[in-house]
């Protein structure tokens, strides 16, 4: 029988597979998809590049990438029983909870486990962005508004938003965000996203397990737990008292820790540095988000950089997202959008060699137990 030291609570430094997908430096603090620099695509790329560049971790062809791009647009189209079950449901539950139904009901009948299934990669990331803007506008009170031919992804996310073309360096925002967010190895969300995948469930199905897991304020729901957050603290001058008697309560710092980066996260500063290019579009209440967040960095690091805890991007979004008028409840559904292009190129990369993932359990009760009937008890 094996010892508890077999137990590895979270599976805390277990490596499950081997992947070509991305790689995080924790020595450097940088990550790259396929081996091309976030920071590179950031600056010189797209998400639909991304996305491409993460399904086939190699850069498009100019021919590729314009049909690639061009598959994205079409499968950006939602069709009317899309918009019905939003319509229905859009004021029944949250946004989060919506997609994953939307998710769950586009995997209906379909069947996982072929590894060449890269258009419904393509078709599962970009219906999950027309999810969430249609989302976002119906619940607004909009009818859908179809995706344009002449805009771009992040452009037409926006557009089917608002029913207009906004202004374009939002639209470079939030490509930068979807960027940002797409990959990062196996967090808890592309682990259920594999499991359920290894069974052979379908591609989208499994997305959808990926989205459920994505929720927890632990993980991508941090970004929303960590505006929540700043609501709380109020003002910057009051960061430092908050701190002091948050961490008295052994509360969690929303925005820092991490497991894999025991350093500043990469992507943060990476956030840092959008933010600094847009300060002139901020309103009163993201300046003061952003003025409270400098504080939370900074007086957050003196209490818990020494324990190898530090800010992580999702102290930072909050103020992007606002910034471009995104609802403080929407957070964690962009996370997913994004994120979903890493979920669906681990899900068909571990298509190529599947294994159902069934971990064990070290029993700790006692056994077997005598049954005494009920009517002796
Ligand atoms: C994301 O894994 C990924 O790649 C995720 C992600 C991605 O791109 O997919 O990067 C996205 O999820 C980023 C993380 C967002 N979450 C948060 O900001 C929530 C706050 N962070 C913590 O909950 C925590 O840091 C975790 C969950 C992120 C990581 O924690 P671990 O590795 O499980 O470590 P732990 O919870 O066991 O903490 C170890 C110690 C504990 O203290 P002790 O019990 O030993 O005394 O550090 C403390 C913790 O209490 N600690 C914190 C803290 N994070 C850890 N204390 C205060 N505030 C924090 N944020």
């Amino acid at each position: 029988m094996p010892s508890t030291t077999h137990v590895l609570k979270g599976l805390e430094g277990v490596y499950v597979l081997e992947s070509s997908i991305s790689m995080i430096d924790t020595e450097q603090g940088a990550l790259y998809y396929a081996g091309y620099d976030v920071r590179d695509l950031v600056e010189r790329s797209n998400f639909e590049e991304t996305i491409f560049i993460l399904l086939n971790q190699r850069l498009p062809t100019r021919k590729e990438y314009l049909e690639f791009t061009s598959l994205l647009r079409e499968s950006l189209e939602l069709q009317p029983l899309h918009i019905e079950t939003i319509k229905h449901y859009v004021s029944r539950t949250d946004i989060l909870s919506l997609l994953s139904l939307l998710m769950v009901l586009e995997g209906g009948g379909k069947k996982g486990g072929d590894p060449a299934e890269k258009r419904s990669g393509i078709d599962a990331v970009a219906k999950m962005a027309s999810f969430y803007s249609a989302i976002l506008r119906i619940r607004s009170g909009g009818e859908y508004v179809p995706p344009r031919g002449d805009l771009n992804f992040a452009e037409n996310m926006l557009y089917m938003i608002d029913g207009e073309v906004r202004n374009a360096d939002f639209a470079r925002v939030l490509d930068d965000l979807l960027i940002i967010h797409a990959e990062h190895g196996i967090p808890a969300s592309t682990f259920a996203s594999l499991v359920a995948a290894s069974t052979l469930s379908d591609l989208y199905s499994s997305i959808a397990a990926g989205i459920l897991a994505l929720k927890g304020p632990l993980h991508g729901g941090a970004a929303e737990a960590s505006y929540a957050q700043a609501m709380e603290i109020g003002n910057p001058e009051r960061v430092r008292a908050w701190l002091e008697s948050a961490l008295s309560e052994k509360r969690k710092i929303m925005g820092f820790g991490h497991r894999v980066y025991k350093m500043y996260d990469p992507r943060a500063t990476i956030v840092k540095k959008i933010i600094t290019g847009i300060e002139n579009y901020m309103d009163s209440d993201v300046k003061r988000l952003y003025e409270i967040t400098v504080a939370l960095d900074a007086y957050g690091q003196e209490y818990l950089a020494p324990r190898g805890i530090y800010p992580n991007l999702d102290l930072w979004t909050p103020i992007l997202y606002r910034t471009i008028g995104l609802p403080p409840d929407s957070f964690t559904a962009l996370f997913a959008v994004s994120r979903s292009a890493g979920w669906a190129s681990h899900i068909l990369e571990y298509w190529m060699d599947n294994k159902l993932i069934r971990p064990l359990h070290l029993y700790k009760g006692q056994y077997p137990k005598k049954y005494i009937p009920l009517e002796l008890r």
